[in-house]
């Protein structure tokens, strides 16, 4: 009961954030209605991986992670400070199925999860776009760099995994990703690898 009241709405789930980082949640978080549409795809058995590529805050990981606690839920994120509010806000949930990284995607290991959540995360390299902060660098070199190093990962990943995309562009997916659902206006895309 204690942690259901950080799920009832997007509002109450900010809450668990201070300020600044909720500010952020209207362009970089996904809402907890995504979040939720997202897991029931993705969690295609108990016990079963899923790994958050860019996981910001950790909003996804501990949406779906309270929705569904026999999943485990990995966010793996490059900004160190979104990592330690991410960790704070798991503390402050308690949930036991949910862990976040401090690093670079492209330092993960993919054949430690099973499925995949993307919302987008390499977009704000590109110009003209809403960016988290400037902290860091931004590039359309990094932008494709990204997007290559995943559409290899996902390459190399096994028939059967499902992948989530949300606002994806889509360079990133292996022709061998066939959509299977789109909700969200489209925004929201299942994949299965064939
Ligand atoms: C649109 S936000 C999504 C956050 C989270 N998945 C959610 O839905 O609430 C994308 C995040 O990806 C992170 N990111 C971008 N490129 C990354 C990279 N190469 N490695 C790790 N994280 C990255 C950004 O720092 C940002 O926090």
């Amino acid at each position: 009961m204690e942690t259901e009241k950080w799920f009832v709405s997007d509002a109450t789930c900010h809450e668990l954030y201070p300020q600044p980082i909720r500010d952020l949640a209207r362009r970089h978080w996904t809402p907890l209605l995504v979040a939720k549409k997202a897991a029931s795809f993705l969690v295609t058995d108990p016990g079963v991986r899923i790994l958050d590529i860019g996981s910001g805050a950790g909003k996804f990981c501990l949406a779906a992670g309270f929705h569904y606690p026999k999943a485990q839920f990995t966010g793996i994120e490059q900004r160190e400070y979104l990592v330690q509010y991410a960790n704070a806000a798991l503390e402050t949930t308690g949930l036991p199925n949910v862990s976040f990284i401090h690093g670079n995607f492209t330092q993960a290991d993919f054949r430690q999860y099973d499925h995949f959540y993307f919302y987008n995360s390499f977009y704000e390299n590109l110009a003209y776009t809403e960016k988290i902060d400037e902290q860091i660098e931004y590039s359309t070199e990094l932008f494709e760099y990204y997007s290559h190093y995943l559409y290899k990962q996902l390459c190399n990943a096994p028939a059967g995994t499902r992948l989530v995309t949300y606002h994806s562009l889509e360079t990133e997916i292996p022709t061998d990703f066939h959509v299977v659902h789109t909700d969200i206006n489209d925004y929201l895309k299942c994949w299965i690898k064939v």
